[in-house]
């Protein structure tokens, strides 16, 4: 009862604030009384803080007489291995789940997911990542939306994967946007698995507008990719990432650094993620190959890879090695820079750095070493 006092007095001082910063909510202002007992619900039994359980009591309305209703939607949550964690989270962002119904709503809706892979924790964590779930209807859109993912994706496996990954997959107006594109991909002739790789890696690829995205097929195709190489569908990812002006943007950058539009497209058939970069990252990434390592421009375009790698973590650090190494005539000049910088982390270690700490004892300082330190 004390509680409840202080709780209800906190919230008349908050409407009394908020009345001052908004005209409207004098004529919307709830029940006093079934507003303290809605806030006394979202903090203690929901484990809402107050601010948090005060801005809530504003969407939705519990009726005290009734408290054994959200009462049992919180038994219910448990029994579906949500956590105290995440009841809080899942009540401070959808409130109205207070309200749903459980035996022809919740219920059907949960039991169909843990069906389909998301048994376990997997189900508190879906509806969290999305809880835009709870309000879409099982029949006419869960259901059909899982069956056109599994259609595409082939196994259950692959579906659970994917919607981990991106949660608003279960969601989306698949039919508008994801079949449009499917079809579109598999009219062009791309490989069956190529396109479920991509949507399995990449599912924004799927939100584009269609017209937009057979835009893309066909600049693609200009530069000499056909659909059915296994590059095709990561060259239409890229440009599709982007706006044209974008890359319009981009594409003028590498002019600038001394590119033709033969060494663009040249690199870009053979890694398309090099025009992913940000303009910033080419700009620095092109500044240490040419002036710092001075590698020829011919080289950069034949190995557009070498903009798939960080400077500051890989490059740089394995660069400060490899000139130590060679001006001790440990290794020879010649050496491919590009071959070294591909190497795993351990090999690299192996080859270049624990090989030569007899002959360079502070070797492994120099490749450790701060930026401050280049040498
Ligand atoms: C609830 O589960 C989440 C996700 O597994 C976890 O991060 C959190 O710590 C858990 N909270 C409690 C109170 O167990
Ligand atoms: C680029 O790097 C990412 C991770 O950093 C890797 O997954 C990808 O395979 C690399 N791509 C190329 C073309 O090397």
């Amino acid at each position: 009862m004390h509680l409840k006092n202080l709780l209800s007095l906190l919230q008349k001082r908050f409407l009394a604030t908020s009345a001052t910063l908004s005209t409207t909510s004098a004529t919307s202002q709830p029940n006093p009384s079934s507003s303290s007992f809605t806030v006394h619900f979202l903090v203690n039994s929901c484990g809402l803080p107050l601010e948090v359980a005060l801005s809530a009591s504003k969407t939705i309305q519990l009726d005290r007489n009734n408290a054994q209703k959200p009462q049992s939607l919180l038994s219910f949550l448990k029994s579906y291995k949500f956590n105290d964690t995440q009841i809080a989270k899942l009540i401070s962002k959808r409130p109205s789940t207070l309200q749903s119904r459980i035996h022809n709503n919740l219920e059907p809706k949960f039991q169909f997911l843990i069906e389909n892979g998301f048994g376990g924790e997997l189900l508190p964590k879906l509806i969290l990542s999305n809880t835009e779930i709870l309000s879409r209807s099982l029949g006419s859109h869960i259901k059909p939306t899982y069956k056109l993912l599994k259609k595409f994706l082939k196994t259950e496996e692959s579906v659970v994967v994917s919607v981990k990954r991106a949660s608003w997959l279960l969601t989306m107006d698949a039919e508008a946007k994801l079949v449009p594109i499917m079809e579109l991909f598999v009219r062009e002739g791309v490989p069956d698995e190529r396109v479920t790789h991509l949507l399995l890696s990449q599912p924004r690829t799927f939100v584009q507008n269609v017209d937009r995205m057979a835009v893309c097929i066909k600049t693609v195709k200009e530069f000499g990719f056909q659909p059915g190489y296994s590059m095709f569908t990561e060259a239409v990812r890229v440009k599709s990432s982007m706006s044209d002006s974008t890359w319009n943007k981009k594409v003028q950058v590498f002019k600038d650094l001394g590119w033709s539009e033969q060494d663009i497209a040249y690199a870009f058939v053979r890694s398309p993620r090099f025009l992913a970069c940000s303009e910033e990252k080419i700009r620095t990434t092109m500044d240490f190959y040419v002036n710092t390592m001075k590698l020829e421009l011919k080289k950069i375009v034949s190995f557009p890879k070498l903009f798939n790698y960080s400077i500051e973590t890989r490059v740089r650090p394995r660069y400060r090695v490899l000139k130590v190494l060679v001006s001790k005539g440990l290794i020879k000049h010649d050496i491919k820079p590009v071959w070294v910088f591909q190497q795993t982390e351990t090999r690299f270690l192996d080859n270049f750095v624990l090989k030569y700490v007899g002959d360079v004892p502070n070797l492994l300082e120099i490749y450790n070493a701060a930026e401050t330190k280049a040498i």
